[in-house]
């Protein structure tokens, strides 16, 4: 077994994390902590999201923490966008990337972006379309690719076929999602043999929600498959207000760490991201859901 010399690591905390509190933080908190994030040595920090204020409103101050942090040349800072009113908004602060979103599971994308799956791929295909003629990137998220809270079992080939249609729109990397953590190493890589079907490995990311503790276990999977991209959240902060059971991500420290331990290189400094865990931990009242974050935490600060 060969393992990639490096990862890259997409931190989803400002978005996934802070759109899941019952409390919405100060924006200069955000700010604060974006830019804490920022001197980690993180390649991708996903900043906000320009969804609807009324189905999101902990992130209704997207446009100005954009503007705000200190944006690094080597940093990409994608948003979340849902629509062509969230793009046009992400536009007008400056957004050099987006993420879109859509799933295989017809109720997941009722709930949660209030239309079909067909419709959210016509939304998605308007976005591309703007977003390519001023040249902002594009990530495509598939959620609830491993399980759905409403609908049980997801067919892999739905990803797969899902994925490729992403693709072939213009998205430059598959995220998959295992929104409500139902994943186990198996149903991980029988999902990554069937989804490589259509999309190459090197576009996919995983993006796995600890509900069961089985995460990391996830992940080294995902990564003997050859799995190159690994979304998380520092503290473990995460969850989707519209997707029942949906717990934290796995926290990036963690992730950190593992990698740290089989020498694959992430270019992240372990104490920073450390630091900037027990910030926002402080500001929403919690201890960092990150057993490393526990265990050298006092001893680093
Ligand atoms: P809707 O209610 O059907 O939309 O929501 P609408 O077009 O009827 O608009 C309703 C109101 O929202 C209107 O305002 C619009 O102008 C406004 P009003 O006229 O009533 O005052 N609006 C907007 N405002 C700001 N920005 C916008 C926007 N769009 C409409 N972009 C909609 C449809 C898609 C907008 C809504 O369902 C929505 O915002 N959904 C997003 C929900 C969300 O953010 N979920 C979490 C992110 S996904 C996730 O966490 C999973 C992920 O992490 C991967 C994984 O874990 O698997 C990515
Ligand atoms: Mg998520």
């Amino acid at each position: 077994m060969t393992f990639p010399h490096h990862i890259k690591i997409v931190e989803v905390s400002p978005r996934d994390g802070l759109q899941n509190e019952a409390q919405t933080l100060p924006t200069q908190v955000k700010i604060d902590f974006i830019n804490l994030l920022s001197d980690t040595g993180l390649p991708v920090i996903e900043t906000t999201s320009f969804v609807s204020p009324k189905w999101i409103p902990q992130l209704a101050d997207g446009g100005e923490v954009y503007q705000s942090i200190q944006k690094k040349p080597n940093v990409n800072y994608p948003v979340l966008v849902p629509n062509l009113k969230g793009l046009e908004a992400a536009i007008a602060v400056g957004v050099k990337e987006i993420a879109v979103f859509t799933t295989p599971s017809e109720q997941f994308s009722q709930k949660n972006a209030n239309c079909s799956v067909t419709e959210s791929l016509h939304r998605i295909a308007e976005v591309v379309d703007r977003a390519k003629k001023q040249r902002i990137r594009i990530r495509a998220y598939l959620s609830c690719v491993l399980g759905c809270p409403y609908e049980g079992k997801v067919m892999p080939e739905k990803v797969g076929e899902l994925g490729e249609i992403l693709l072939r729109m213009g998205c430059y990397e598959i995220v998959l999602g295992d929104t409500i953590g139902v994943g186990t190493p198996p149903k991980i890589k029988r999902l990554l043999e069937i989804v490589c079907r259509h999309v190459p490995l090197k576009y996919l990311a995983v993006h796995f929600h600890d509900t069961y503790g089985l995460a990391l276990v996830n992940i080294y999977s995902a990564l003997e498959f050859g799995i190159g991209i690994i979304d998380s959240s520092v503290a473990g902060l995460g969850g989707c207000p519209y997707a029942k059971g949906a717990s934290g991500n796995i926290a990036t420290e963690d992730v950190v760490h593992l990698l740290n331990g089989m020498g694959i290189d992430t270019g992240v400094d372990l104490k920073k991201l450390i630091a900037a865990g027990r910030f926002i931990s402080k500001h929403l009242g919690r201890t960092p859901q990150s057993k490393v974050n526990l265990a050298l935490g006092e001893a680093i600060s």
